[in-house]
């Protein structure tokens, strides 16, 4: 900030020497900004659309702010021209520069406080990390510096609305071999996430008003999308073996898509039996309806090999699966992909050429390298024995600082584990426990649609440094009895 003196009331003589008064409203310059002109010019505009230099007020002379603000004098004359362009000031020849006697109404007056967007958590247990590897890193930097260097025009301008078919020619590789998903390029479309998958294909697949089956408890983000893009969400319990399908038959057989997490349901972990897959692939072949699958995190299994993925087994093509590089590389790099059964796949690619016409060509060049070269497997590989070491050494110092309060449901598989609090303590128990212990995870009941049941804890384990991972571990812990002591101790004080 660069503070500068100055003089609020209006000038009216036409001295010189009244001219170079300094401004007394304190001038902050953006050093960010360009370069000094625009810096002058976006802070004394600021000032004059708000109204701290009023109308008719006369400016000091050149040199005189530019030795107030510390910089050049060139700087200040480009920047009362530009004001002169915006019609914010007014040049009077021989006299001096002037802020014009006319203004649009003050911006600030009467407008709302501004929207706050809520910050993501990224503290202890907070979910959607992962570990920033600097090998991993620089080879993607290296592998982006070689495709913006190579690109041709072809890179640089219009693409295909599906994303480059070198990234979906290795991710269909990957798929085979992996998954289980026998698939063609063609049929695969790169898009910024999950949510904006599950976005086009409601825009594409579904009608607004349409019954969606949702998982309860289930991933709160595609609740949104689906609610968002207008569906009617109908909550379907989920138990020890997914999906509870008889029950989705019961409370909506005609609904024309569900959205399922089969490997690794979110949050609870349950991986869907074979009897619930064939049951729900039967409902969506009779039904018409479209399983949206949602496999975030397959490729961190901690036991025997990944699972053959639900679209592996589809024999309807009535299953669409989704993946993503946010568990495998990093969310902020926004890249992950559909596979289309080949039924869908015009009208997603229409609706997605309509959307943002198609995704950005040179990272999804750079990861495509990273697949083929092998870099990609190898840091999955890292990181598993990395996250592996990371829910151990949680999983093991919450057990022993919890005593037995907590129910922790050591997953086999993904980057989060469950903790559940005993049934029937209050409802506000685990907000107050987490806040006890300044801890950043979800709670089970923030991911409930319609079922009750005991309340817990959604830990993330990946991204986090193991140390700070257990301290947090033993401040859950350690909150949780001394919460469950003082709620005893009220019940027995107000019984006897
Ligand atoms: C259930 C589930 N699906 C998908 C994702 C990944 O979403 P995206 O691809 O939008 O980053 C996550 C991330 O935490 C998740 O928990």
């Amino acid at each position: 900030m660069v503070a500068a003196r100055s003089n609020l009331e209006p000038i009216t003589s036409t001295t010189l020497k009244r001219r170079n008064k300094a401004l007394d409203v304190p001038l902050g310059l953006d050093r960010t900004i360009g370069n000094q002109s625009l810096q002058v010019h976006a802070s004394l505009r600021g000032a004059i659309l708000d109204g701290r230099l009023a109308a008719g007020l006369r400016l000091p002379s050149s040199r005189s702010l530019a030795d107030q603000l510390s910089v050049r004098r060139n700087a200040i004359v480009g920047a009362y021209e530009l004001l002169l362009s915006d019609g914010l000031v007014e040049a009077r020849i021989g006299d001096g520069t002037y802020v014009a006697s006319l203004l649009p109404t003050r911006a600030n007056q009467n407008t709302p406080a501004p929207f706050v967007v809520p910050a993501n958590p990224r503290g202890a247990f907070a979910l959607g990390q992962t570990y920033s590897d600097p090998v991993v890193l620089r080879r993607l930097a290296s592998a982006t510096r070689r495709r913006i260097a190579s690109a041709t025009a072809a890179h640089l301008s219009y693409g295909d609305p599906r994303g480059g078919e070198e990234l979906r020619r290795q991710i269909a590789l990957y798929l085979a071999a992996s998954r289980g998903i026998r698939c063609d390029a063609s049929c695969i479309l790169i898009v910024s996430g999950t949510q904006q998958a599950v976005r086009l294909c409601a825009d594409a697949l579904l009608r607004t008003g349409d019954r969606v089956w949702m998982e309860d408890p289930g991933y709160p983000a595609t609740c949104k999308t689906l609610a968002a893009a207008g569906m009617r969400l109908v909550p379907v319990p989920v138990d020890a073996s997914g999906i509870d399908v008889a029950a989705g038959r019961r409370l909506a057989p005609s609904a024309k898509a569900v959205y399922v997490t089969p490997s690794h349901q979110f949050p609870t972990g349950v991986t869907m039996k074979m009897e619930r897959r064939v049951a729900l692939l039967d409902w969506a072949r009779v039904s018409r309806a479209w399983v949206l699958e949602d496999d975030y995190d397959s490729e961190f299994r901690y036991g025997g090999p990944p699972l053959t993925a639900l679209a592996g087994i589809d024999g309807t093509d009535r299953v669409i699966y989704i993946g993503t590089f946010s568990k495998t590389l990093f969310a902020g790099l926004r890249l992950a992909y559909l596979v289309l059964p080949p039924a869908a796949v015009e009208q997603v690619v229409t609706a997605r050429a309509a959307h943002d016409r198609f995704p950005p060509s040179l990272v999804e060049g750079a990861v495509a390298d990273l697949m083929a070269d092998g870099i990609l497997a190898a840091h999955v590989r890292r990181m598993r024995t990395r996250y592996r070491i990371a829910r151990d050494a949680m999983s093991s110092t919450l057990e022993r600082a919890a005593r037995g309060t907590l129910r922790l449901v050591v997953p086999t598989q993904g980057l989060h584990m469950l903790a559940y609090l005993p049934a029937g303590i209050a409802k506000d128990a685990a907000a107050k426990i987490r806040a006890m212990a300044q801890i950043e995870s979800w709670l089970l009941s923030e991911t409930r649609l319609a079922q009750s049941g005991p309340d817990g804890f959604v830990l993330g384990f990946a991204g986090h440094d193991i140390t700070e991972l257990t301290e947090a571990a033993n401040r859950l812990g350690q909150a949780v009895r001394t919460y469950l002591g003082k709620s005893a101790s009220r019940r027995i004080s107000s019984e006897s």
